[in-house]
């Protein structure tokens, strides 16, 4: 398949994933299509809910392109969830207002766990058709990333049934029944890779994995359980399509003590949640990855003056961009939906501005 796009006119993001250099710092933000926008908030009313939204490509166009008209960022994601694959597999994902994700027919018990099947590629075809409607959308304006969870982040939520503190339900699952547990990620890794190569082919020009409870596992576990899966969907990825590089990145928050680890799965660039140096995690992955991130989102609650000092610092974290090495700056994890959107122009124009400044000093 092969489809006719226009050229992209922005390609600071894909190079800086590629550790090409870069006039500036490329941005964008996770959750940058959300409810801290009034515009999203009103689309969102139209629609009714939110997986109305996610379910009509015309609506995920619209949404996906909000925060691109109002800042200059230099990517688009697409919008949608990482829980579309479970839903796909049969489990029934609904939204209650004001909670988080919740499924109807969790993994319960061993029937359950080996009924489970790779979902086919036509339970999921509102989410291509999404990503080749936004890419022609965007007319070359950014490129469009796409992404999926984790097999250990999807099999949270699928054993749980919903978001957890403590993970219980799910780390009992692992401990007392390895072999079910691993049944459970070996699907959702051939689930995850194929549905990131159907979004590369519909027109995703980035892929991204999130990894968000990976961090809960402890030291051993996290190698076995989330790691060795993220290296094996790496490698069914498609790297090219069209003559183009499709960069991959990997974000496991809470990852951080397994950088070096992290670094040597195949990925382009990884992903960092606020808790590290960027300039240390630099000196640890060389040039084998680019890094994406990592401002914690709360700072986005203070002054003008105090965003631009924080932006800078983590800037500065990082270090002057050279050859060789690559930073996307990004939060460290997801907006708040309460987040002032002039905030978001201080820290647009400070990451582009200073990133300038940065790359002209010797
Ligand atoms: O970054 C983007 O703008 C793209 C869209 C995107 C959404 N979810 C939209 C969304 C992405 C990349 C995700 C990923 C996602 N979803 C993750 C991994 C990233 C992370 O944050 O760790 C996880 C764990 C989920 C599961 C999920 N979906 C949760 C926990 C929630 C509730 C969150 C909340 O704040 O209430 C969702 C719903 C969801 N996904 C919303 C959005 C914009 C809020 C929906 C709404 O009520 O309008």
């Amino acid at each position: 398949m092969s489809m006719n796009f226009a050229p992209l006119k922005n390609d600071t993001f894909l190079r800086a994933l590629l550790r090409q250099e870069t006039d500036y710092t490329p941005l964008w933000l996770m959750r940058q299509a959300g409810r801290y926008l009034p515009e999203y908030r009103a689309t969102r009313k139209g629609a009714g809910s939110f997986l109305s939204l996610a379910k009509n490509p015309g609506f995920a166009t619209e949404v996906t392109l909000q925060p691109i008209d109002r800042y200059g960022l230099d990517a688009a994601i697409l919008f949608s969830d990482i829980l579309t694959v479970p839903d796909a597999m049969g489990l029934g994902l609904y939204f209650e207002e004001g909670e988080g994700p919740k499924f109807e027919r969790p993994l319960k018990d061993e029937k359950d766990v080996m009924a489970l099947k790779v979902p086919e590629a036509g339970s999921l075809q509102y989410v291509f058709d999404a990503v080749t409607q936004i890419r022609t959308a965007l007319d070359g304006r950014v490129p469009l990333i796409g992404f999926s969870g984790s097999p250990w982040t999807l099999a949270c939520y699928m054993v749980e049934g919903q978001g957890s503190r403590d993970f219980h339900t799910v780390k009992s699952m692992m401990y007392k029944r390895p072999d079910l547990m691993h049944h459970i990620l070996r699907t959702n890794a051939d689930a995850v890779a194929t549905y990131l190569n159907a979004q590369i082919d519909a027109g995703a020009q980035a892929v991204m994995i999130f990894d968000s409870w990976g961090g809960a596992l402890a030291d051993g576990a996290y190698q076995e359980f989330s790691l060795s899966y993220m290296r094996d969907i790496v490698s069914q990825l498609q790297k090219e399509k069209d003559g183009k590089r499709i960069p991959a990145i990997v974000f496991t928050k809470g990852g951080g003590l397994w950088l070096e680890q992290l670094a040597d799965i195949g990925a382009d660039a990884l992903g960092l949640d606020w808790t590290m140096n960027l300039g240390q995690a630099r000196a640890k992955v060389g040039d084998k990855v680019a890094l994406q991130g990592n401002l914690d989102p709360a700072v986005l609650f203070a002054e003008p003056e105090q965003i631009r000092k924080q932006v800078i610092a983590t800037l500065d974290s990082y270090g002057k961009p050279a050859a060789g090495h690559g930073h996307v700056f990004n939060l460290g994890h997801g907006i708040s939906q309460f987040t002032p959107v002039e905030s978001v122009t201080v820290l647009v124009e400070t990451v582009h501005e200073y990133s300038r400044q940065q790359r002209q000093s010797a």
